[in-house]
């Protein structure tokens, strides 16, 4: 692990806030050399690959193949954050309401941005729809343990699943 990942880790764990975590995130000009050790592209869908979980966080690097995307999903209980620290990725908003997510927004992620997102009504999608391959960091606190999904080929219908 390299000091800057390292020194982030350290620092996100140490969070009580959003404002903290933003601030961290922001402030880090952490690259995908410092994340090489955890970065390797899938042709069957994007990678997740661990670095630490804790009781009371989790960090993960993921790998995004151009056309690569997301469930749209939500992360229970958890706040997550995610900085692209390689390429470009389009983040999509949706907010469930009457068990059924409604677009709210979207936006091209690129290079050192980042996002925060807590909140059992709040879904997101992730998608690589750029020409790069393209890695970003995430941060989950606490660890989660399961999350749901919005199927968009069934009118939206919340489904419950288990992260493994
Ligand atoms: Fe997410």
């Amino acid at each position: 692990m390299t000091p800057k990942l390292k020194e982030l880790i350290e620092k996100l764990s140490a969070c009580r806030d959003i404002s903290s975590i933003k601030s961290h995130l922001s402030n880090t000009d952490i690259g995908a050399s410092d994340v090489a050790d955890y970065v390797r592209f899938e042709n069957g869908g994007y990678s997740r690959n661990r670095v630490i979980k804790t009781d009371r966080f989790e960090v993960l690097v993921l790998c995004w193949k151009p056309e690569q995307k997301s469930k749209i999903h939500n992360h229970a209980g958890s706040v997550c954050a995610f900085k692209v620290i390689k390429g470009a990725l389009k983040n999509t908003n949706f907010v469930q309401e009457g068990g059924k997510v409604f677009l709210t927004s979207a936006n091209k992620l690129s290079l050192s941005q980042y996002i925060v997102l807590s909140g059992v009504d709040n879904f997101h999608e992730i998608a690589n729809d750029y020409a790069e391959n393209a890695v970003s960091i995430h941060f989950y606190s606490p660890p989660i343990e399961h999350y749901q999904v919005a199927d968009q080929e069934s009118d939206s219908q919340l489904i419950e699943e288990v992260v493994l």
